[in-house]
């Protein structure tokens, strides 16, 4: 039961017996920062006396007599300027808590404000093999499909595949031209790979070359421009110094900015040239990739019409393509099986591509979309440049595919909401897409772009391999895991040889802690915010982190091992009255007020798409259940009745973290 919103439904109705209209004040009923002022605070007598005229500690007394609690709280108390104490009586305490225990979902009742949900995340670019990035959308995505089914919600996840773009004509191009044959035999991912990276080496490697000129010219002319002002700085200071007016300051402060705005536009023209030299000299110093670039300067071309060619049904190309696609695809497939993450649809770029040309067409006799230079573009309120949809050369793009797929999606779903895990850095292309949407009639569908930042270095830069490439996500999971199985080894060591693990346990163990570890790093984060990604902080024993996690449920069930408890019946005595919980100690009864605290929790993720608001909750109940174990002995406890309560907090505690890193897409263990 999600306390927190019974207590705000009471105030609802308390309030609206005042003749008040209720809905600004309920969000300031919240969980105390402080058990000194009991569980829960309303703080809306404040602002409602102000505008009511009224003393508020008065508005508070008198909402109070309209409020009902006396089945959950001891009798509400006001304190300072107006705040309302609440506490949840033991007993009511006791009783929801058992009753949480006697259900399997935790006492979490499906919503009754049920909605359709579509889910677009995870879609890599599969011509391409997976890098760091994609962990951040797929495993948000995939947290989020989770707890919203459980929140009972129905979820469609669609994995919007890139199996269409120019990289293909990369890959194409790549295969008919560098070809390694047995390399292919034997490798066929990995040699598709390896033509995708040297195709786009050889493009940007050509382009680089035609804009190296004028990016040195560009340099160049931010140089002088600085030179120039640092004299003009230099004069205007000496005329200062000579004058001290207020005018001469003024100048010189104005000269001053000028010449940090001119030294910044230098370094990032500095920085533009070195980046393209840096793609020059990468060819250039390798005499074989040099060899294979010679003769093709026109590759940036090519590439795109053999690209162009599998758009427009070239039977050669289309063939290419349905060869590649399973190949890519079965490293894709292995990274999901992994990550243990399913889809219950997979249309790619490429299930869109015969509903583009019609789309266009609709869109530009209906009027929404029109010729601009060439190209289509439907121009939108609040854009000053049009949302393309078409190139003048005829081909689509990103966000002609993204039209057609919110058609089909809302007829194919008719859902209420579509969320889309993306990169931040794609927030401009959403917020067109979204102000389009509504010329496609889906104004009242709840379009949200749940975006997430990068993922640093220790550098504080985005992550990279050493030689400055991005981090391949294949790489990271096994990294984990293999540092993961040095923990699990080393904890195992501490147990007696009878007890250990065998080889093939330990493998299991480590790969769920690791995997475990690299999602929770990710999920416990405010998604929006950039990270610094640390294999050592993420497997650490203690901290907010899955390690932890799966280590406080593990030795609560070694409790249970330990004391031989059977716990069926252990539950079955709470259910048929045998048992009752009781709270001989503060932190018992702070342990079970927190495990009531879960569906307020997963709430809180639906409320803005954000699964580190159940992270926070699992590593509060983690510290709660420490502090409990550290004050009350349980297999040892005083009697046989406080011995059962204090069994059921535990299995309680099990249960609650198993179901909340479940949510999240991460496994528990028995043993580590
Ligand atoms: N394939 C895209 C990329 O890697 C992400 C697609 C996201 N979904 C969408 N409907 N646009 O950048």
């Amino acid at each position: 039961m999600n306390l927190l919103k019974v207590i705000s439904r009471r105030f609802e109705t308390a309030l609206t017996a005042l003749g008040v209209d209720p809905s600004p004040y309920l969000d300031m009923i919240r969980p105390s920062q402080d058990p000194k002022f009991g569980d829960y605070q309303a703080n809306f007598a404040m602002p409602l006396g102000k505008k009511l005229g009224k003393n508020p500690r008065e508005v508070a007394a008198e909402a109070l007599t309209h409020f009902q609690f006396d089945d959950l709280l001891e009798p509400p108390e006001i304190a300072g300027p107006g705040f309302i104490n609440l506490k949840v009586k033991e007993s009511a305490l006791a009783e929801l808590v058992q009753k949480e225990a006697g259900d399997e979902r935790l006492g979490i009742e499906p919503t009754d404000v049920r909605k359709k949900y579509v889910l677009d995340y995870s879609a890599p670019n599969v011509a391409k093999p997976l890098h760091v990035g994609h962990i951040r959308s797929t495993m948000i995505g995939n947290s989020l499909s989770r707890i919203l089914r459980f929140l009972g919600h129905d979820v469609v996840s669609d994995n919007h595949l890139g199996d269409w773009g120019t990289q293909f004509g990369m890959i194409i191009y790549g295969y008919r031209n560098f070809l390694d044959a047995a390399a292919y035999e034997k490798e066929p991912v990995a040699e598709l790979a390896r033509l995708y990276r040297l195709t786009r080496q050889l493009v940007d490697y050509y382009k680089a070359k035609e804009e190296v000129g004028s990016l040195l010219q560009a340099r160049d002319a931010a140089q002088l421009a600085l030179d120039a002002q640092k004299s003009k700085c230099a004069a205007l200071k000496q005329q200062d110094e000579a004058d001290k007016t207020k005018e001469s300051k003024e100048a010189l402060k104005k000269a001053n900015k000028e010449r940090e705005r001119l030294s910044k536009e230098l370094s990032s023209a500095q920085e533009r040239y070195d980046s393209v030299q840096k793609k020059i000299a990468e060819v250039e110093q390798n005499e074989d990739v040099l060899k294979l670039a010679q003769g093709r300067e026109t590759i940036g071309v090519d590439v795109l019409a053999e690209t162009s060619k599998l758009h427009h049904g070239d039977e050669a190309n289309l063939a290419l393509w349905r060869q590649f696609i399973p190949q890519c695809m079965t490293e894709v497939d292995k990274i999901y099986n992994d990550l243990n993450v399913h889809f219950d649809l997979t249309l790619g770029e490429s299930f869109y591509n015969d509903k583009l040309g019609p789309l266009v067409e609709r869109l530009k006799n209906a009027g929404i979309a029109r010729e601009t230079e060439g190209a289509v573009g439907i121009f939108l309120d609040g854009h000053d440049a049009p949302m393309l949809i078409q190139k003048s050369d005829g081909a689509y793009l990103y966000a002609t595919t993204d039209l057609a797929t919110l058609e089909y999606r809302r007829d194919a779903f008719k859902p209420d909401a579509i969320l889309y895990v993306v990169d931040f850095r794609q927030s401009l292309h959403f917020e067109q897409l979204f102000e389009a949407a509504k010329y496609l009639g889906m104004g009242d569908v709840q379009l949200v772009h749940v975006k997430f930042g990068t993922v640093l270095g220790e550098d504080g830069k985005p992550f990279k391999t050493r030689a400055g490439k991005s981090v391949g996500l294949r790489s990271l999971l096994d990294e984990a895991c293999s540092r993961a199985y040095e923990v699990v080894k080393n904890n195992d060591m501490n147990r007696a040889a009878e007890d250990r693990f065998s080889e093939e346990e330990m493998r299991e163990t480590s790969k769920r802690v690791g995997i475990g570890a690299l999602v929770y790093a990710d999920l416990s984060q405010n998604r929006e915010s950039d990270y610094v990604f640390s294999y050592d902080k993420m497997l650490a024993m203690n901290g907010n982190t899955a390690t932890y996690m799966q280590y406080a449920y593990a030795r609560v069930r070694s409790i249970f091992t330990k004391g031989g408890v059977d716990v069926d019946d252990l539950r079955r005595s709470f259910a048929d009255g045998r048992n009752k919980l009781t709270f001989t100690k503060p932190e018992e009864r702070a342990l079970a007020f927190e495990l009531l605290q879960f569906h307020a929790a997963l709430a809180n993720v639906e409320r803005d798409f954000r699964p580190n608001f159940l992270t926070a909750y699992l590593y509060e109940l983690a510290n709660k259940y420490s502090a409990f174990f550290e004050k009350c002995s349980v297999l040892k406890a005083e009697d046989e009745k406080t011995k059962a309560s204090r069994l059921l907090l535990c299995d309680l505690t099990a249960r609650t973290i198993e179901k909340g890193l479940d949510l999240l897409g991460i496994q528990t263990v028995e043993r580590m």
